[in-house]
């Protein structure tokens, strides 16, 4: 595997590691209106949701239940929601948009739907480009940096691929890139929305292992958003959402300890 997956408690901080680690996600009450007067549409309508460091998250809903919305503010992607949101024990309002920025970079890994590579770069150079955003780019780490997206490449099944262009991949290939890119900062969330959305069952199934595979081993904490169940089926605990509410599985604080 190569690394050890870097645990909650024991982060660039020095807080020594302990049993106890808080929840990765604590989501209070949480509500996201688009549009105004008349035509305000709750997106998001008391969502409440607590996320144990190491466990695989699926929500489940159909389209234009407010999954995207929810992995959006998750990530700090959204700042402009109602309710409480804490992230690895920390208060998000309590952050600032760098603190937030720093968090989502190094911490949080994104999987999309729809890849979201780049399309005019190579393989490696996709999966480099979360490295252009920090600030720490001597040598040594760039060095180390393009040495981890090698072993990316090949424990994602592409070895020799580096130098391809993304539209030389298939579609299950090319979000094997993206999940490639998702690691190499070694977050200890992985965001995923829709991830095997416009795959077929065969190749989304590879996906679904390869996120299975990623929280047995790494003990990765995963939220996948999906409509599919194959996807639903592979996580520990399913969340079921409805136009912006959750209707069931939404609360275990009882399980890590925290309200
Ligand atoms: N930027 C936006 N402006 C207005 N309405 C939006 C916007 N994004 C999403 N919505 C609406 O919010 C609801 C939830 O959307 P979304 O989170 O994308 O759902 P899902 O990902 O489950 O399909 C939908 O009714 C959608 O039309
Ligand atoms: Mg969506």
């Amino acid at each position: 595997m190569g690394y050890r997956q870097r645990r909650v408690g024991a982060a660039n901080n020095g807080e020594a590691e302990n049993a106890t680690a808080p929840a990765v996600v604590e989501a209070t009450d949480l509500s996201k209106r688009y549009g105004r007067g008349k035509g305000v549409k709750a997106a998001l309508d008391g969502v409440s949701l607590t996320v144990a460091q190491g466990e695989f998250l699926a929500v489940l809903g159909p389209s234009g239940c407010g999954k995207s919305t929810l992995l959006g503010v998750l990530g700090c992607l959204d700042q402009s929601f109602e309710g409480q949101l804490a992230l690895f024990g920390r208060n998000t309002r309590q952050m600032s948009d760098a603190d937030q920025a720093r968090l989502r970079g190094t911490r949080i890994g994104f999987v999309f739907q729809a890849f979201h590579l780049l399309g005019h770069l190579t393989a490696l150079a996709n999966i480099l480009a979360p490295t252009l955003f920090i600030s720490n780019r001597s040598g040594g780490a760039q060095h180390r940096w393009a040495e981890r997206a090698e072993h990316l490449l090949s424990e994602l099944g592409l070895a020799g691929r580096g130098g391809d262009l993304p539209e030389q991949m298939s579609g299950g290939e090319r979000q094997r890139l993206a999940i490639a890119r998702a690691l190499l900062m070694e977050p200890e969330l992985l965001l995923c929305d829709e991830p095997t959305g416009n795959l077929d069952a065969v190749t989304g199934q590879q996906i679904v292992d390869i996120f299975r595979r990623l929280h047995q081993d790494r003990e990765l904490t995963i939220i996948a958003v999906t409509h599919e169940q194959p996807l639903a089926a592979a996580a520990d605990r399913i969340v079921e959402l409805r136009a912006g509410k959750s209707v069931t599985g939404a609360d275990r604080s009882s399980h890590v300890g925290v309200v």
